[in-house]
């Protein structure tokens, strides 16, 4: 481990050289003098007086270097059965034109713009033009309801809102505008300019005078980058917490340029000109990363792929994209393989393809059980390096750096700490746990340069939520340890966030749906184990008294509830009733010992609990319905 140790202590210990050194390896308008400060709140700045432009480094930068011939995005679709390849050339036109656009349609530097949009290139140069005039993009996950979307218009405020007609799920097409107008409608913020791009022809029916054609701002003149201060939002990125209200993670330009040119060259040693897979969603923080800004600032080619692992057209999807367009290195979620394992399990899809192009394959998302992580690695015989991060980072905080040496994977662990990356585990009541004792992960402050300043318009929740709790360190949300190498070993959440499918989804905004519903007088949502998708959520309702409901009945009017106000990708698909929650003598409901039930887990009796024979009616309860892989049924 010597020549990580060395190179991770360097990021530690000499913090600031460290980074002014991964900072020169960018363009800079104007080099940063000052590295590290903080400011009247305490809160951390990298590079603050530098001045850069995301999309420069993308796109012009890399033509001017001799890569304007070389595709620079592979937009792949099996759901609409199309491939098309764009040079760093026409990829630079068309944002430079796009970005005119919006000027032209009253969008300046500061300003915000939502994008709502399904996984097409369109998406990508909307981003790309937006980060071009100094624009903060706020780019929503396409399959959120409209209810989801008009909490982050109201609270991102857009001057634009950028969507699409449809997107497309299998075989099933989704329109788009009629989710926009809806949102807009519950929305108090009403954004002056939508602009819509028409997949089909005629699709949608605009009004001409506050929707504008996307391919008519495509006609613009071409417009210059706009230098931006280093910390200057690049984008908001809104992400599930704790309760019903997502958290707007904001990103700054500098400091995130600096961290991605760093992992693609270090953590995911990706070369310029090869080729980068993330198999993600724009809506996400992957897609962002590493579908977007990651691979364009490298001068890799990146591949945005518009299907599923599986069903488009079988189990062998992935693996033909690979052999097709020669992926050097890929990313995505351990549920992906596991859809794929589930309906190949002997691997036979990638005989038919030549795989002899992908160097690594990346996970992260959730953790990757060792199952599937075995299954995948014997398959692939190439390293399988599970990675742990999150939305608030932008970057990974744990993982192995293959650009740097090739120190060994353990399966179930995320590996090692990033450079950059303080990870402590820590108890509840902040005392530091030695090798081997599970707690609460928190990173030391200050973070390495990508990760969130703040969050949007809201200091004192960035506060409250990541580092009040253990003064001096952020608080991850998640749980786990480290063993005697200092391999990092990521157990889950320890809030009311859960993943599912690698969607990230608040537990706390599904209690508050549930708990509208007219005849519920009380209820928990858990994540319980699955086996597919990670996890998904399950509610235990209880009645008001008189409320005679049957629980198929119940149980169906909040499936649609969930599915109404957050999307079908919630995978909300039980609900049980119980005639008393399980709860602390102080009267808090012990989720998690449900959820033990559900799972199966043996746990010791909470010793605060007020009545443990409610812990047999909810196990009955449980069996009866066969919720939970306890009970044999997923
Ligand atoms: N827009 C609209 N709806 C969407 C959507 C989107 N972008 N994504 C998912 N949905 C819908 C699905 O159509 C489905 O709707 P239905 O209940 O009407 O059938 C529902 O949400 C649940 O979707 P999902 O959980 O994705 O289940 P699935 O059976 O369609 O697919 C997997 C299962 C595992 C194949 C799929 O979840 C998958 O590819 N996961 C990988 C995700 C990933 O890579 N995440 C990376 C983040 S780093
Ligand atoms: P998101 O912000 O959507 O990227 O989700 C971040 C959360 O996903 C983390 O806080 C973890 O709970 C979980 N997660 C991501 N990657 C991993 C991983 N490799 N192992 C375990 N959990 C992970």
């Amino acid at each position: 481990m010597e020549k990580y140790n060395a190179i991770y202590r360097q990021s530690i210990d000499n913090k600031e050289v460290f980074w002014k050194e991964q900072a020169a390896q960018l363009h800079w308008f104007k080099a940063p003098k000052t590295i590290l400060s903080q400011n009247e709140k305490g809160f951390y700045r990298w590079f603050a007086d530098g001045e850069i432009n995301t999309c420069y480094l993308c796109l012009d930068q890399q033509v001017e270097q001799g890569r304007g011939e070389q595709i620079a995005l592979i937009y792949d679709s099996p759901v609409t059965h199309k491939i098309k390849k764009y040079s760093y050339r026409e990829l630079l036109d068309l944002v430079s034109r796009f970005a005119g656009g919006l000027q032209t349609a009253g969008i300046r530097k500061g300003d915000t713009v939502v994008i709502y949009m399904p996984m097409i290139p369109q998406a990508v140069i909307a981003m790309l033009a937006c980060a071009r005039i100094g624009a903060i993009h706020s780019v929503v996950f396409g399959g959120f309801a409209p209810h989801e979307l008009a909490m982050r218009i109201d609270d991102a405020l857009p001057k634009a809102i950028i969507s699409a007609s449809y997107g497309v799920e299998f075989d099933k097409t989704i329109p788009y505008k009629p989710l926009v107008d809806r949102a807009i409608e519950e929305a108090l913020h009403k954004p002056p300019v939508h602009i819509f791009y028409e997949r089909t022809p005629g699709y949608d029916e605009l009004d001409g005078i506050s929707e504008m054609d996307y391919n008519q701002l495509l006609l613009s003149e071409p417009v210059p980058c706009v230098p931006v201060l280093s910390g200057d939002p690049l984008y908001i990125l809104y992400t599930s917490g704790t309760t019903g209200k997502p958290k707007g993670i904001i990103r700054d330009h500098g400091g995130y340029a600096t961290a991605l040119k760093f992992s693609m060259d270090h953590i995911y040693d990706a070369r310029p000109g090869e080729v980068y897979w993330a198999a993600s969603d724009v809506g996400w923080v992957v897609g962002h990363s590493y579908i977007v800004y990651g691979p364009l600032l490298q001068g890799c080619t990146t591949i945005l792929y518009e299907g599923k692992p599986i069903r488009t057209p079988d189990a062998a999807a992935f693996w033909r994209v690979i052999s097709e367009h020669r992926v050097n290195v890929m990313f995505t979620a351990p549920t992906a393989i596991r859809a794929i394992k589930k309906e190949d399990h002997e691997g036979e899809g990638t005989r038919h393809y030549d795989l002899s192009s992908l160097k690594y394959l990346f996970l992260a998302g959730e953790r990757c059980d060792p199952a599937t992580y075995h299954w995948v690695k014997d398959l692939l015989q190439i390293p399988v390096i599970d990675h742990w991060w999150q939305t608030e980072t932008g970057w990974p905080m744990v993982g192995l750096m293959m650009g740097h040496d090739h120190l060994p994977p353990k399966a179930g662990s995320a590996g090692l700490p990033v450079c950059g990356y303080e990870i402590h585990v820590i108890s509840e009541d902040g005392v530091e746990l030695g090798k081997g004792k599970e707690g609460y992960i928190a990173a030391k402050l200050p973070l390495p340069p990508g990760c969130l300043p703040t969050l949007w318009k809201n200091d004192d929740r960035f506060i409250a939520g990541y580092l009040q709790h253990f003064p001096g360190y952020y608080q991850t949300g998640d749980g786990g340890y480290l063993d005697e190498e200092g391999y990092c070993y990521i157990m889950g959440r320890v809030d009311d966030v859960i993943n599912v499918s690698g969607h990230r989804l608040s537990t706390g905004e599904m209690e508050e749906l549930v708990a509208s519903h007219p005849a519920i007088a009380e209820c928990a949502v858990m994540g319980i184990a699955d086996e597919l998708r990670g996890q998904r959520p399950i509610a235990l309702v209880v009645l008001k008294d008189g409320h005679q409901i049957e629980e198929e009945i119940i149980e169906e009017e909040l499936v649609a509830l969930i599915r109404e106000k957050i999307g079908a990708v919630a995978y909300f698909r039980n609900a049980a009733i119980a005639k008393r929650l399980p709860k602390t003598r102080s009267g808090k409901i012990l989720r998690k010992t449900i959820r033990q039930i559900a799972d199966g887990e043996s746990f010791a009796l909470p010793s605060t609990i007020d009545d443990p024979k409610i812990l047999d009616e909810i196990r009955e309860i449980l069996e009866e319905r066969k919720v939970g892989i306890a009970f044999n049924k997923v």
